[in-house]
């Protein structure tokens, strides 16, 4: 079972499966996130796996993976997270959630370089799954020095190791470790709330322009993601862009995402660029 409105990176790799006879409900869009309720409604007795967004890529909306992960547990099924919107800058307890498997790539909040990741799998599941692709070095005795590789035994490594796919780019690596010092030295509660702070200071000027906020903004459900439409998103982007503001245009919404180095002045800032913008787009 696949949420609602997930980002295809999170949806084609479960529909690959239908090939070897896997069913895959994908949830039909909806209000654009996915409630415990319709996770509860699309359950059956032969669901093997939930696949859900920590955070919407388009709205920001953070699910209730705490209740869904427990949903999932009382019934033994696989629930799987694609952490990448929230991955560094929302704190989460995987254990606690009963999140069994959480991925994400660096390229985003983790603000590392293109080609980083991890995939978190807690131990239980992680003996229960295949790997569809193991590398040369997912084998137990790669890790005894001077062996010859030449007759390795093909037994997989106990841990995580066992889903790595091969040689890492570890150049990729070193910066990825450098942006993950950065954040820690932080503190994921402290960029939390940093961000809550620069979008709680923007959340009360938009409400006084004309657009329509698309995001949830209940404590629960928020995230470091706000987006909103007015009647003309393009070229308000486009005007932003010349302002020098780097916003995104997802879902026909713009998409305001600030994290640890921005500051009130640039919510200022925006706030003026929307002021003067928005009301020549009529
Ligand atoms: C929710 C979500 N998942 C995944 C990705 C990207 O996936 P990958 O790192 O596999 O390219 C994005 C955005 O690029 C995203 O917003």
């Amino acid at each position: 079972v696949v949420g609602r409105s997930e980002f295809p990176a999170n949806v084609f790799v479960w529909e690959n499966l239908r090939a070897k006879g896997v069913e895959v409900t994908v949830l039909p869009p909806g209000p654009g996130y996915t409630t415990p309720e319709d996770i509860r409604q699309a359950l059956d007795g032969r669901t093997r796996v939930v696949a859900l967004s920590f955070v919407q890529f388009h709205n920001g909306y953070r699910a209730d993976v705490e209740e869904i992960g427990s949903i999932c547990r009382e019934r033994g099924i696989i629930f799987a997270v694609d952490g990448i919107q929230g991955a560094g800058v929302l704190e989460l307890d995987v254990s606690s959630s009963n999140i069994d498997i959480f991925a994400s790539g660096g390229q985003k909040w983790l603000l590392s370089p293109f080609g980083t990741g991890f995939l978190y799998c807690s131990k239980e599941v992680s003996q229960k799954l295949f790997p569809v692709f193991p590398g040369w070095l997912s084998v137990r005795e790669m890790d005894r020095t001077g062996r010859s590789v030449l007759d390795m035994p093909f037994e997989l490594v106990e841990d995580a190791r066992r889903f790595e796919i091969g040689t890492l780019s570890y150049q990729d690596m070193a910066g990825f470790r450098e942006s993950l010092k950065l954040l820690l030295s932080v503190g994921v509660a402290e960029i939390q709330k940093h961000i809550f702070a620069l979008l709680d200071a923007l959340i009360p000027e938009l409400t006084k322009l004309p657009v329509q906020i698309q995001s949830v903004l209940s404590p629960r459900n928020r995230s470091g993601i706000l987006a909103f439409k007015c009647s003309d998103v393009r070229k308000l982007k486009h005007y932003l862009d010349q302002d020098g503001i780097v916003v995104a245009e997802r879902e026909g919404a713009i998409r305001v995402s600030p994290h640890l180095y921005n500051n009130f002045e640039d919510i200022e800032r925006l706030c003026r660029s929307l002021r003067t913008h928005l009301h020549k787009l009529g």
